[in-house]
């Protein structure tokens, strides 16, 4: 037996993931275990969990890989320094306790986080190494060409080259300081969001606005070129020399100051989502022709932060070049983790891949699961009322008729999902077509943003109907945007063309209004039997009652909140909202029923989480 175990640490989301004789046994990121959200310490739960996972102990470890290359990263920090100096000189300072504490000594401290029990060797590989092997080794395809987009690394900002049976090379990067993540996350700043966690809301902000600065970021801001590779002007960002990611000249542009954390979202931070929003998706789309060009490959693989941006993965895939197209649920850097490790199975131990046309990552449903002894122990503990359904059968019927009458479910079933999306086990989820579940889902129940949208679940088989997908289109990991159908959308009437900015949320715009975004863009998941089990089980009986194969999907935490993991965290969860229901495996409560739903105060309950 070989057992690899891989690590991504110190930097955000750091992760552990377990891989046994070429077996994905289990991943998980830290933040899920510590209850803090980008935890970016040493994951010790993480890897403690993946163990026990396996039944092994720190000294049945084999290899232990780390995700990236501490030195390389730290000298690019010495280098960035010495470039700008002497005005870089504060963000250098700020970064060195912890350089000096953790990162340069990691076989250290790798040592130290597995106890001292571990006495063979460390690999480290490269940041884009690690993602890129992330998104070929798992997939379902035998050759591929692959692409990382990220923030940075150690030097590398993107690269893209190839896969092949087990191997993979990369032959092309672009380099720091000219980065897509790190422009995309300028941006994120400037908008009043917080960078490496907000650029989903200003993907989500996008088609509230127009793109009426694309063309300033085009002329201004970078120098793109055909094959998608560009420099930025940096006189007008901040992250090499300050702890700021823009600087005053990038403010006369953009018509103002950043915005202020938690002010109100104006029709300038709109234009401004809308505007980068198409420059990405036109820079990955320049990128993506090219490697085709280069690689001749007919399948393209993608991981890295920029690879969350799932409207830009849409197009990359309905108007680029590419047959199919596969990316790593986990895409930012706790997916490193998982790279790391395969990449020393396959490409160092040279071991073969078998590629069987599904890929390995098991639905990304890699985290713990919870037996029903263990639940009914802790409800039973804490004086929960609750209800136990024998089959699947009678547990999907009542639980999609509580869905059918507008009712929100908390729902926690099987393993829980590694990557930063809710996959349907640990989601709340409700019905679609109802006109009100969008705003009532983001304030009653996440305390979240009004603008931002909900992504749908649909069965597999129906999704066609729904969703305009490429035929055999897959997207079971929600990482794919698609318009909706006509024949589902509803005709809008004068006075609602009319409406601008946030208003246009009031517009019921489908069939589906919940999981409709205002420029009719849906992010769907795909359920099937193979990955979903419970999870199908429970859409078809909602169908079934309602004729509705789709259902709403969103992560089961509030604002700020990692996703729940544990039992106990889905229960104050959903004690401390609005929601109405919960569903652990084969339990179901109703929150009328529960002695304890006036107890908890909801106030401290939030206050517990940083905004995110
Ligand atoms: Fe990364």
């Amino acid at each position: 037996m070989t057992a690899i175990l891989g690590v991504s640490a110190f930097y955000h989301d750091s992760a552990a993931a377990l891989v046994v004789d070429g077996r994905i046994v289990a991943a998980a990121q830290e933040e899920r275990f510590t209850r803090k959200k980008h935890d970016y310490n040493f994951p010790v739960n993480a890897i403690e969990y993946c163990l026990k996972e396996a039944g092994l102990t720190p000294e049945d470890i084999d290899y232990v890989g780390f995700y990236d290359k501490p030195f390389l990263k730290f000298e690019r920090l010495l280098e960035t320094y010495l470039a700008y100096a002497p005005a870089g000189f504060s963000s250098f300072l700020a970064a060195l306790p912890l350089w000096f504490r953790q990162k340069l000594h990691l076989p250290r401290e790798l040592n130290n986080g597995l106890g001292g029990a571990y006495r063979k060797r460390f690999i480290f590989t490269e940041h884009h190494e690690s993602h890129a092997a992330s998104a070929f080794f798992p997939s379902p395809f035998d050759e591929a060409a692959i692409l990382t987009l990220d923030g940075v690394g150690e030097w590398a900002t993107a690269s893209f080259g190839t896969g092949r049976g087990n191997r993979i090379e990369l032959t092309h990067e672009l380099r720091f300081p000219h980065s897509l993540g790190l422009l995309y996350s300028a941006f994120t700043y400037f908008t009043g969001f917080k960078v490496n966690s907000g650029e989903y809301k200003l993907m989500g902000l996008a088609p509230y606005g127009e793109p009426r600065f694309a063309d300033v970021i085009m002329e201004k801001l970078i120098d793109l070129k055909e094959d998608g590779s560009f420099r930025m002007d940096m006189s007008y960002f901040n992250y090499c020399q300050g702890l700021t990611m823009t600087s005053p000249r990038f403010d006369e542009l953009f018509e103002g100051p950043p915005r202020k954390a938690e002010s109100p979202v104006t029709a300038r931070e709109m234009d401004i989502a809308a505007s980068i929003q198409r420059v990405t998706e036109e820079i990955m789309l320049r990128i993506a022709r090219h490697v085709h060009a280069r690689t001749g490959m007919k399948r393209l693989c993608l991981a890295g932060g920029v690879a969350l941006n799932c409207v830009g993965n849409g197009r990359i895939l309905r108007e680029g070049p590419f047959e199919e197209v596969w990316i790593q649920p986990a895409a930012g850097d706790a997916g490193g983790a998982l790279g790391v490790a395969l990449f020393i199975w396959h490409q160092l131990l040279d071991n073969p891949r078998q590629v069987a046309g599904t890929d390995v990552q098991s639905g990304s449903l890699l985290g713990p699961r919870y037996e029903a002894a263990e639940i009914r122990a802790y409800l039973d503990s804490v004086g929960a009322v609750y209800h136990e359904y024998q089959t699947d059968a009678e547990l999907c019927d009542r639980v999609a008729g509580l869905m059918a009458d507008e009712r929100v479910v908390g729902w926690f079933q099987d393993r829980m999902e590694f990557g930063p999306r809710a996959l349907g086990a640990r989601s709340i989820i409700g019905d679609p077509r109802s006109q009100n579940m969008q705003s009532t889902m983001n304030l009653k129940i996440k305390f979240r943003e009004s603008f931002r949208p909900f992504a749908p679940s649909v069965l597999r088989e129906r999704v066609d109907e729904f969703f305009q997908m490429r035929p055999g289109e897959d997207s079971p990991y929600m990482l794919l945007v698609a318009p909706v159908q006509e024949s589902q959308r509803r005709r809008v009437n004068g006075t609602e063309t009319s409406l601008s900015g946030i208003d246009k949320l009031k517009v019921s715009r489908s069939t589906i209004p919940a999981v409709t975004h205002v420029d009719y863009s849906v992010r769907v998941q795909t359920v099937d039997t193979s990955r979903h089990n419970r999870y199908y089980d429970l859409i078809r009986a909602f169908e079934r009652k309602t004729g509705c194969p789709v259902i709403i999907n969103t992560s089961f935490n509030v604002r700020g909140e990692p996703i729940v993991c544990r039992p106990a965290e889905a229960y104050r969860c959903f004690l401390a909202t609005n929601m109405d229901a919960l569903v652990l495996e084969r339990f179901v409560l109703l929150r009328e029923e529960q002695p304890q739903a006036r107890d908890i105060s909801r106030e401290e309950y939030l206050a517990q989480f940083e905004l995110d």
